[in-house]
């Protein structure tokens, strides 16, 4: 029996083994929801052993799979799509080709994937993008920075933090009729994380103070205080995210040492001198009654990690520390969560934290959501729920923009 067929009757076992992984009740189109949850696993895991035996770094495995959905810039009818560099960063630029007196918006979209993972070119942001350009006769800028771990942090936060500083000169917003009062910054899972940095980064700085009319965030994952949240406890196995995977990609944006990541799994990863931080990602001080769910707040445990991590205590990496000084001149915000994603809670402290600071926020939750949705749009694996989350937020931001 060849190589081959060996690894694909082994893959066969695992998937049969992983579609056994139960998902909500609730969830619509649950065989494609066990699908994916099964095919997400069983990646990790042929990953793991990949990076085990030499390889492939895990990540890598991931990567090279995502690859295969990456797009060239096409245009269409409508929109004329661009790939070109702000100075010397890749963007891809969606312009509206319709005539318009007026000046356009602009949506500055940051795509996720744990630091380590993503492109603004795979096609279910492509689609996203296309369309919000198409449905908003908008300007629509994707991002692609940098990636752990060849770029640790802050190396993803400064590509972005450049990109939307390049874009939001006069010259650059007069060259693409940009009107400078309507501009979003906009982002999912740990792009909403870098999103939810760059505005609260631009709106403390003087200079560049009230440039940002909107911020919209769609299931964004906020901190790396506190691993130990209720929906980190009820979703540790998923769907789609589960905690294995979420902690060894995320802390590749810290360190490639292994030591890390164990430790977060306990909840143990964060110095000693970080207590006073705790307080502003307290969830049992800011979800609302009905998600905590009778589950008992502990601290999480200090000073187990020898190596020190600063970044750790940095609110460029967990937004959710900044200080309600930081946090009250915020624009204008959406926040999309999903009931069933270990990042629900994060969504909601943040809301809670903007709300008690009188920033004004629009909040929609979906019941049946899970993390990612959106990023499964396209054949053959596309979510009803993905197109859902896309049109509430294409909508959101017609309506507010
Ligand atoms: C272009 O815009 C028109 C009018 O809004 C729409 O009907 C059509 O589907 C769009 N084309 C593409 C390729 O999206
Ligand atoms: C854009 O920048 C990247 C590196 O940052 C470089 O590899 C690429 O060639 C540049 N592309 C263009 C069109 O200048
Ligand atoms: C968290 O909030 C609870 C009240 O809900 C409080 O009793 C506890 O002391 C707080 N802990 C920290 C570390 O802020
Ligand atoms: C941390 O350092 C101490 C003393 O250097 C050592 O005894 C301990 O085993 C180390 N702990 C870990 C988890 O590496």
């Amino acid at each position: 029996m060849g190589h081959k067929t060996l690894c694909f009757g082994f893959s066969c076992i695992l998937f049969a083994y992983f579609i056994y992984s139960p998902v909500p009740e609730n969830v619509e189109e649950p065989w494609k929801i066990i699908f994916l949850n099964a095919g997400i696993k069983m990646t990790s895991l042929l990953a793991t052993l990949f990076e085990n035996i030499g390889l492939m770094r895990y990540e890598e495995v991931f990567l090279t799979l995502e690859s295969l959905e990456f797009t060239k810039p096409v245009s269409d009818e409508n929109i004329t799509v661009i790939d070109t560099n702000f100075s010397d960063i890749p963007v891809r630029l969606y312009l509206p080709k319709k005539k318009s007196e007026i000046q356009r918006p602009a949506i500055i979209f940051i795509h996720g994937g744990a630091f380590a993972l993503g492109s603004c070119k795979k096609g279910a942001y492509d689609d996203l993008n296309r369309q919000t350009a198409n449905k908003l006769n908008a300007v629509v800028v994707g991002i692609d920075y940098r990636l752990a771990p060849q770029h640790p942090f802050p190396a993803a936060l400064e590509d972005c933090t450049f990109v939307v500083k390049y874009f939001l000169q006069d010259k650059v917003l007069a060259k693409y009729r940009v009107d400078a009062a309507r501009i979003c910054i906009a982002g999912d899972s740990s792009g909403g994380a870098l999103a939810t940095t760059v505005t609260q980064q631009l709106q403390n700085d003087p200079k560049l103070k009230d440039r940002i009319k909107a911020q919209a965030l769609i299931y964004p994952g906020l901190q790396s205080v506190d691993s130990s949240l209720p929906s980190h406890r009820e979703y540790k196995h998923g769907p789609i995210l589960f905690r294995e995977m979420t902690v060894k990609l995320a802390s590749l944006y810290l360190t490639e040492d292994n030591v890390l990541p164990q430790a977060a799994l306990r909840n143990e990863h964060m110095p000693t001198e970080s207590r006073h931080l705790f307080k502003f990602v307290n969830w049992s001080y800011f979800l609302p009654e009905k998600y905590k769910n009778n589950h008992v707040y502990t601290e999480p445990i200090l000073g187990k990690l020898n190596a020190s991590y600063p970044a750790l205590m940095d609110s460029r990496l967990s937004p959710l520390l900044a200080s309600d000084s930081q946090l009250q001149s915020l624009p204008l915000t959406y926040i999309l969560t999903c009931e069933h994603d270990p990042l629900r809670d994060d969504g909601l402290i943040y809301i809670s934290r903007l709300r008690n600071v009188g920033v004004q926020v629009s909040h929609d939750h979906i019941e049946e959501g899970v993390h990612g949705a959106m990023s499964f749009t396209r054949a053959p694996m596309f979510l009803h729920l993905g197109f859902k989350i896309r049109n509430k937020y294409i909508a959101w931001l017609e309506e507010n923009l």
